[in-house]
Formats: C-alpha cells, structure tokens, sequence
C-alpha cells in the first residue's frame, strides 16, 4: 500500500469512505475492509456510525495506533464550544482516546475560521486530536486556513474522479503541501460504462474502479476513500498497486473531466 508521510502522519493512499454504512451493515462493513488490509478509515458525526466504526476497529483486533480514523464536524458546530463538544462527542462513540485526524466537514461563512481552529488547536494541544484538516474548502479558503492554523493543514478532502478535475485546487496542495483526499472518487457508480476507462481497464485486465483509483493515487499529494460495503468491491479497491498507467493514458482520463458533481451542496 502507498503511504503518504506528511508532517509526522502516515496517510495510506487507500481508505474505506463509511457515508450510508450505518447499523450492523456499517460495522461489518469496516470489519470486513480491516480484514483485508485497510488502516484508513473515513467517518464523520453527520454519517451516525461513529459507534459501529469505533466497535468495528477494536473488535478488528487491528491495534489502534496502525488505523489511521479520520472523523468530521458538521458545519453547524464551528463554535468554539460546539467543536469542542463534537470532537467529545465522536472520541465517545468511537471508544477511543484520540482521532487521527479532524475535519472540518464544510466551511460555514457565519463562524470565523479563526474560532474554529483555535478550538482545534486546543483538542490537538490535548491529544484529542493528532492531525487537522478541512473539506470542502476552495484554495481561497484553504489557503486562508493554512495562515491562520498555527499548526498545518495536513488535507483537504473535495470531490474528486475523473469527470470533476481540481486542478487548481490540485496544484495549490501539492505546491503548499497539502494532501488532497478524493470523496466519490468512482463518482457513485457513473464512471462504470465510460468507453476509455473501459478501454484501460479490459487492457490490463483490471477493473473501471482499479483504473480509476489508480489514475486518483498516481498523482502526488492524493489519496482516495472509496466507499464500498461489499467485500469483493474492498477487495478490488486495494488491488490496484500491480500495474501503472502511461504518462498518456492518465493524460487521456484527465481530460474526461465535464465539471460533474455527485455529492450535494450544501
Ligand atoms: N467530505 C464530504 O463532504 C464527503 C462527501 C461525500 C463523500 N465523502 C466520503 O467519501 C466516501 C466515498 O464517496 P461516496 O460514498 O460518495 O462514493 P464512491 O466511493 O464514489 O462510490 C460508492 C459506490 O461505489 C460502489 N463501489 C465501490 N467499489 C466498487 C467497485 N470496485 N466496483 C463497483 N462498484 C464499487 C459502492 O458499492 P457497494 O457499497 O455496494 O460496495 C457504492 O455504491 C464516502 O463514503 C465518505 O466517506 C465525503
């Protein structure tokens, strides 16, 4: 497994994405992927299986410290206090003393970004938190968060696959060093009749998915979290480090980008 090393974390290039795994299908869910060599999981309060996921590490028998967990706080808790409360909040469900990384799940205009990373700050000073980063930040943003944080930003996490690009956003991270996590990096499925990705994939015997995870991770500073509740779709997602795409196959991809979002605005 590819592992970005970056500030002191080591961020695998492959997680498992939890959003709509809750219940007992979320649980076996991240069983399963630990189970096959996972260490970075995906979580976030507003995803409500911070309990199943936390169960599922320690029931792992995974030791802790090899899982990198990474969780969210809604964008209605960017309050000092209320950050604070969330991040106490999601260390309970989880049943653990500390996230490996704390996101900043949607930036909100009504709160100064300063409050909420004083707060973060303040969690990471306790332990509570090793590493910060944000979602859904543009490069003003981010960039804006990147002078305030006395501490650096180790993600931004954006929707990212081949039919929505991020250049910009792309350039600013790896020039500022700043990993860049791919959200919906199969685009939930729409990826999956694409004649060129088609094409690439029958070449190397590999799948779309393998095709498209691979052209995610080649690029420096990116790391992907696709979202798989069946085994064999976990599997596949990790068995993507025995083959490379051509300099001109992955230029190709890059150009299938048509501005396509999958995940919704807020
Ligand atoms: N920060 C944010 O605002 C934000 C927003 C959206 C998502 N996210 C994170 O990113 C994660 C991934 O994004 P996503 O859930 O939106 O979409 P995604 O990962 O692009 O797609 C998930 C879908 O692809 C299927 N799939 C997975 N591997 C496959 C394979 N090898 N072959 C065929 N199908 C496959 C899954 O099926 P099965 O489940 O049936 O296996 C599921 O239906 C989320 O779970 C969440 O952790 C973050």
């Amino acid at each position: 497994m590819k592992v970005i090393e970056l500030h002191g974390a080591r961020v695998p290039a492959i997680g498992l994405g939890t959003w709509d795994l809750r219940g007992e299908e979320g649980y076996q869910a991240v069983l399963s992927a630990l189970s096959l060599g996972y260490r970075h999981i995906d979580t976030a309060e507003f995803y409500d299986n911070e309990r199943e996921v936390g169960k599922a590490v320690k029931d792992s028998g995974v030791p802790r410290d090899v899982v990198f967990l990474t969780t969210k706080v809604w964008y209605t808790h960017l309050h000092f206090q209320d950050l604070i409360r969330s991040c106490e909040e999601s260390l309970r469900k989880l049943g653990t003393d500390y996230i490996d990384l704390y996101l900043i799940h949607w930036p909100n205009e009504a709160v100064p970004l300063e409050e909420s990373l004083s707060a973060m700050e303040k969690l990471q000073k306790e332990g509570k938190v090793r590493f910060v980063g944000v979602s859904n930040f543009d490069v003003d943003l981010l960039d804006k968060a990147r002078n305030i944080a006395p501490f650096p930003i180790l993600t931004d996490q954006v929707e990212y696959h081949p039919y929505l690009s991020q250049k910009p956003l792309l350039e600013y991270c790896q020039k500022h060093k700043v990993i860049l996590t791919a959200y919906s990096p199969l685009a939930r499925g729409r990826l999956s009749q694409d004649p060129l990705l088609c094409s690439i994939a029958e070449k190397y015997g590999k799948t779309v998915s393998q095709v498209v995870l691979r052209w995610l991770i080649e690029q420096d500073m990116v790391v992907a979290i696709p979202k798989a509740k069946d085994p064999k779709h976990q599997r596949e997602n990790l068995e993507i480090f025995d083959f490379s795409l051509s300099e001109d196959e992955k230029e190709a991809i890059s150009r299938l980008d048509r501005g396509e979002k999958v995940a919704t605005r807020l």
